[in-house]
């Protein structure tokens, strides 16, 4: 097994990376920013980024970084759950049983929205993922449920993290209501390229060695690949890994990831 080889106590690229964990890449700090400002503010994010680049991770680690007292956070990815299952979703997670007519149960999870804000004063931090899976009447329902012009302040974070296709989906004229409503927004890039060596040396590090791995030369490949998305670098380096155990190679040079690749068909 390859992590015996090099000294490792579990393959440093598994997806299972603790929040605490994550790579604080340049993109990271600047979202964390952002969502402080909306923390303050309240209201509705949007964070938009290409499959891989660690959306739902950035979520999470956001959600574990509220404080309890202060904040609750709700977690739907649209792939799992259905539209129906979302709003009732809400509502069970809102301690309300859900009403069966749709009208009713938005209005119930406004005053449950209201009464955790203004009288429990927890803000309620609804983290929607997936969001381009959303249909056109999700976006409108979405808008109707989370419309709370009436009240001086916003009771609640919403949070939408999608890929692209997001973006195209609220140019619609339909859609305008709610792209008028986010108050901030963020592109989740991938890792910089100068960014990528620490990435990889940190992840290592976490799984117990100080080794250096991997090449600069080797780097610099593995980054022309995948473009330093997190996903594609994660299963790239791990080949990598495999194919230098392999040859009995203590180090990942530049052959080692092009043979690495053409074993995984990128
Ligand atoms: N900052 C980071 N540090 C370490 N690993 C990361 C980081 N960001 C993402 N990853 C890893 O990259 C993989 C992809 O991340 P994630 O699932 O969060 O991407 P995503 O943007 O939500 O993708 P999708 O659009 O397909 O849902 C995960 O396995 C995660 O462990
Ligand atoms: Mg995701």
């Amino acid at each position: 097994m390859f992590t015996q080889f090099f000294n490792l106590k579990f393959n440093p690229f598994t997806k299972e990376v603790p929040a605490d964990k994550l790579f604080e890449s340049q993109n990271l700090v600047e979202l964390n920013s952002r969502l402080m400002y909306l923390q303050k503010a309240r209201g509705i994010g949007l964070i938009i980024g290409e499959a891989g680049t660690g959306k739902s991770s950035a979520m999470r680690k956001y959600a574990q970084s509220l404080n309890p007292a202060l904040f609750e956070s709700f977690y739907f990815p649209l792939s799992t759950v259905t539209v129906q299952e979302f709003y009732r979703g809400v509502a069970l997670e809102l301690g309300e049983e859900p009403k069966h007519k749709k009208v009713d149960l938005f209005h119930q999870i406004q005053s449950a929205i209201r009464s955790m804000y203004y009288e429990r004063r927890v803000t309620p931090v609804i983290i929607l993922d997936e969001i381009h899976m959303a249909s056109n009447k999700l976006l409108e329902d979405l808008r109707l449920i989370f419309n709370f012009n009436m009240d001086s302040e916003n009771p609640f974070i919403l949070i939408l993290a999608g890929q692209p296709p997001i973006r195209s989906k609220l140019t619609l004229s339909i859609n305008h209501p709610l792209r008028q409503r986010i108050l901030v927004k963020h592109i989740m890039s991938s890792l910089q390229k100068d960014e990528l060596g620490e990435y990889l040396k940190t992840r290592l590090v976490f799984a117990g060695t100080h080794e250096d791995i991997f090449t600069p030369p080797s780097i610099e490949a593995i980054y022309g690949i995948t473009s330093g998305i997190p996903r594609l670098v994660n299963s790239l380096a791990t080949n990598c890994l495999l194919v230098a155990c392999g040859k009995k190679q203590r180090q990942v040079d530049e052959e080692t990831v092009y043979q690495a690749q053409s074993e995984l068909n990128f």
